[in-house]
């Protein structure tokens, strides 16, 4: 049940994930303000397709983060706002700490002397690192391989801490491969660089691409390429909205997986994305990437029971399909 015309603030709302939430949000009749820095985000998105207010600041100015709390009642944050290219934080990791973990802690400082206490928190299952059962579940043991993953590991701690000394509630979302796009064909994942395969596979369908890179074809799956949970951009939107209607109403924090439960292979999706386009999708085989692991699915039954979460589009057509409508809109 939606709360009404109560503010939630959007941080990283002109990204991906982020704008789809600001789309879900509004149906959900709530006042929508996105934060962004606009770093990697496309202002034209808030603008034009979401008419939702854009405040332009990056989370680590605290003064621009105090101003706005205390000129305005915001409800909760939705927290998006992050760096996300897993190769790029391995050699950049400074880049990544200070962004990722300072950004978030100034944020989550200003909330707190905002009295602010409500807050929904974009994180990723990469934070399991190698798999020791599949699917995944929220209590499999953490070992980030990453500098990316780690800077979200540390986030979930200071949450954790920061309900026990403060009583800041959060829900932590760990994320598995999010893909997609609104059906509308408005809004959709337009990362530069890209490192995703579907857009990959959809780009190199469209000719923007040359050829698209499998990395690993020896992996013991039954094609010899990896599995990887695909889990709708939508789908993940509506789990937010659950996840900010549960601590409306007083709930504990939690952390939750977001994944459909299947696994889709690198060749399946690009199969699927030859199928839907009609296109060819030129291949070069590469070796294996440290660190990438054969099989990555997870449970996400914890969010079914507590949320209420049913995701709508767990078909892999159909996220594809989606993905090609945005993509052929975008850059075709
Ligand atoms: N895309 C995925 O598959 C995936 C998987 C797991 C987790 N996540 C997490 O989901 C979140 C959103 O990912 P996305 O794919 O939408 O990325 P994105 O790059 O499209 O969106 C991130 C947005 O945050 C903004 N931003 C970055 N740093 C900022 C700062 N310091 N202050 C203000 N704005 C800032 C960027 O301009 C961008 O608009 C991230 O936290 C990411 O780590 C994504």
């Amino acid at each position: 049940m939606s709360q009404g015309k109560q503010t939630i603030l959007v941080t990283g709302g002109a990204g991906y994930i982020g704008s789809h939430a600001v789309k879900a949000l509004q149906q959900a009749l709530y006042d929508v303000i996105v934060f962004d820095n606009l770093s990697y985000g496309h202002p034209e998105i808030v603008q034009d397709v979401l008419k939702a207010e854009l405040i332009v600041g990056d989370t680590s100015d605290r003064s621009l983060l105090d101003q706005l709390f205390s000129s305005r009642h915001i409800a909760a944050v939705m927290h998006f706002a992050a760096y996300i290219a897993v190769g790029e934080s391995v050699t950049e990791p400074a880049k990544y700490y200070h962004n990722n973990v300072v950004g978030t802690l100034t944020l989550l400082e200003a909330m707190l002397a905002a009295r602010v206490n409500k807050f929904v928190f974009s994180s990723t299952c990469a934070i399991y690192g190698m798999p020791q059962a599949i699917p995944m579940t929220e209590s499999h043991p953490h070992n980030p391989l990453s500098p990316y993953a780690s800077s979200k590991e540390m986030i979930e701690r200071i949450l954790a801490d920061f309900d026990g000394a403060y009583g800041l509630k959060s829900v932590a979302f760990r994320y598995f491969n999010a893909s997609g796009a609104d059906p509308s064909g408005t809004l959709g994942e337009d990362h530069h660089p890209e490192t995703h395969l579907i857009p990959l596979a959809l780009l190199t369908a469209l000719k923007k691409r040359q050829s698209l890179s499998i990395f690993g074809t020896d992996y013991p799956t039954p094609d010899g390429t990896a599995l990887r949970d695909y889990i709708h951009v939508n789908d993940l939107a509506s789990a937010h909205v659950l996840g900010l209607e549960y601590l409306l109403q007083g709930g504990k924090s939690e952390v939750f997986n977001l994944g459909n439960g299947n696994g889709f292979s690198v060749r399946e999706v690009i199969e699927t994305a030859r199928k839907i386009t009609g296109k060819e999708i030129p291949v070069t085989i590469s070796d294996r990437r440290p660190g990438d692991a054969p099989i990555l699915v997870g449970s996400s039954d914890l969010a079914r029971q507590i949320l209420g979460w049913n995701p709508q589009y767990p078909d892999l057509n159909t996220i594809i399909n989606h993905a090609w409508n945005w993509h052929q809109k975008r850059h075709g």
